[in-house]
């Protein structure tokens, strides 16, 4: 018996770094796969490297057709949902100032309502699993404010804070919510910030030195933490938020 036994895990963001890695730790220890993005190009690459046992879905986490779609296809392939990663989302500079009306629209749809979506239309078949879990990803940003950053810290905190209520909500079902908080990973999003950077070198030692262990982390470190939270060993926590930042926010 494999750790995630015949468990049917849907992972948002799959197609690129933290989600791709843990689409990945999730397929080698025993789960079925459904690995969505809206980028339906790479999702269909990380289903087609991690072979069977994978299903590509092309879905926009903003949009409550696309998700319910995206549900009924992992339902109708696998014929159960046991682990829901939210995890798609993205970053963007900005203050309350700077920042324009649709960009903190767009922003908020994709990192706060695609959770609430996500979660909403998986919820009955994670209730019907008897074991359900969810594992959001929030951000060290939840916890810590950085600057210029307005709409993706306020989009973290509302994960955290949405990951508690969900756990006191559905707790009496069975389905347990968690949320872990990366610091500052090295993910294509960071990577195509640092390539695209007057002095890349100089944009990657600052990135590096948000964290005492002065480096980023690794999507599969992220993975781990997440994979622990999707599995049945994590069975008393709830409500947590799992920090995993290299002390980023201890100091
Ligand atoms: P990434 O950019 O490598 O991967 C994000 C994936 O989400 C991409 O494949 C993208 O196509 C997908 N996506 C974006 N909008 C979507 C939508 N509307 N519907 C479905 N999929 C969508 O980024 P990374 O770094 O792997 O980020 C994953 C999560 O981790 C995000 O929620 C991010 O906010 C969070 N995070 C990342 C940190 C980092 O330093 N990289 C730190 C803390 C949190």
């Amino acid at each position: 018996m494999t750790e995630f036994g015949d468990d049917v895990a849907v992972v948002t963001g799959a197609g690129s770094g933290i989600g791709r890695a843990t689409a990945g730790l999730l397929h080698s220890r025993g789960a079925r796969v459904v690995v969505a993005d809206i980028n339906g190009s790479s999702a269909r690459d990380v289903a087609a490297e991690l072979g069977g046992g994978s299903l590509a879905v092309e879905v926009d986490v903003s949009d409550g057709r696309s998700v319910k779609s995206m549900i009924d296809s992992a339902v109708e392939a696998f014929g159960r949902i046991d682990v829901l990663c939210n995890n798609a989302g993205f970053g963007m500079r900005g203050t309350v100032v700077t920042l324009q009306e649709a960009e903190w629209d767009r922003l908020m749809a994709v990192n706060v309502k695609g959770v609430f979506l996500c979660s909403k239309f998986a919820m009955p078949h994670l209730i019907s699993s008897g074991r359900g879990r969810i594992v959001n990803t929030s951000s060290y940003t939840s916890s810590v404010g950085i600057a210029d950053r307005a709409a993706y810290v306020a989009s973290k905190g509302a994960i955290s804070a949405l990951t508690r209520a969900m756990a006191l909500d559905h707790v009496a079902d069975g389905v347990r919510v968690n949320a872990v908080a990366p610091g500052t990973v090295d993910s294509p999003y960071f990577a195509a910030m640092i390539a695209a950077a007057d002095n890349p070198s100089a944009l990657r030692d600052e990135l590096a030195s948000r964290s005492p262990m002065h480096r980023m982390g690794e999507p599969a470190e992220i993975a781990e933490a997440i994979a622990w939270l999707a599995s049945t060993r994590s069975s008393f926590a709830t409500g947590s938020l799992l920090v995993v930042d290299g002390g980023t926010s201890a100091w």
